[in-house]
């Protein structure tokens, strides 16, 4: 089962950062996720939230700064005084440094109109960067991997579920282009859905499990993946449940 450390490491970084990210590789995660939005500017922004107030030291909607400005603010030390300093990261800062044999799951965040705009933008980074293999993009908003997918037929896309789904089947007839993975919450997890989405030859990767009970469970559902804050924690704990397991 594979780990993704969620918005990086962000139980020990603050989330969505590059210090996020790179803790979330020294953490030995086997893939990690972001989310992405656009600036006023049209520029793709690392940041999960429409507002920064919680995330940095300023006030405002992402949509509202051209990254020139929303580079101004310090997305660190509202985590810890340690991380002072910590800018807003583009997805290109990321794609320069992100290893290209680990997964790079980029979420898109969609907002009113800017549906298109995104996948069209994240879609130019990932070809100027080359980095098609190893990367799944995702989305609760469905009709944006469309547009992704058509732009770059070999990406890998997934559909987020927040609501608790137990068919799979009218969404991806509905859809109509290959999906690779489908990412469920970890509320809704059970042995029935992995299995109907596991027959649709897909894989299944579940957000979030911050806690070792959990991540054991979808281990024996044998869900594909697991997003959590905590990288290295689940990484220590479902290698000694294996590792246990094994020997009895
Ligand atoms: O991609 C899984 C998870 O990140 C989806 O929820 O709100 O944390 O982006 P959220
Ligand atoms: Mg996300």
């Amino acid at each position: 089962m594979k780990i993704f450390g969620h918005r990086g490491a962000s139980g020990y970084a603050p989330q969505n950062t590059i210090s996020s990210v790179r803790l979330a590789l020294d953490q030995g995660s086997d893939g990690v996720e972001i989310d992405v939005q656009l600036t006023k500017d049209n520029e793709v922004v690392v940041c999960h939230d429409w507002i920064i107030d919680n995330v940095s030291d300023g006030k405002g909607k992402v949509s509202d700064f051209a990254l020139v400005e929303i580079k101004k603010n310090d997305f660190g030390s509202y985590f810890l005084e340690d991380f002072k300093g910590e800018k807003i990261p583009t997805l290109s800062e990321v794609l320069e440094f992100f290893p290209k044999d680990i997964i790079l799951n980029i979420e898109l965040k969609i907002k009113g109109k800017s549906r298109d705009l995104v996948a069209e933008k994240v879609a130019d980074l990932l070809l100027f960067h080359e980095r098609i293999e190893n990367t799944i993009v995702s989305s609760f908003n469905h009709s944006s991997l469309k547009k992704i997918k058509k732009l770059i037929p070999e990406i890998k896309i997934a559909f987020l579920y927040k609501r608790c789904i137990s068919t799979i089947n009218k969404d991806i007839s509905d859809f109509g282009m290959d999906i690779y993975s489908i990412h469920i919450n970890a509320k809704c997890a059970n042995k029935e859905i992995i299995k109907e989405i596991h027959n649709h030859n897909k894989k299944v990767y579940v957000w979030n499990s911050n806690d070792i009970e959990t991540t054991k469970k979808l281990y024996d559902m044998e869900a594909d993946g697991i997003m959590t804050d905590f990288p290295i924690d689940m990484k220590n704990a479902l290698w000694k449940y294996i590792t246990n397991k094994s020997k009895n």
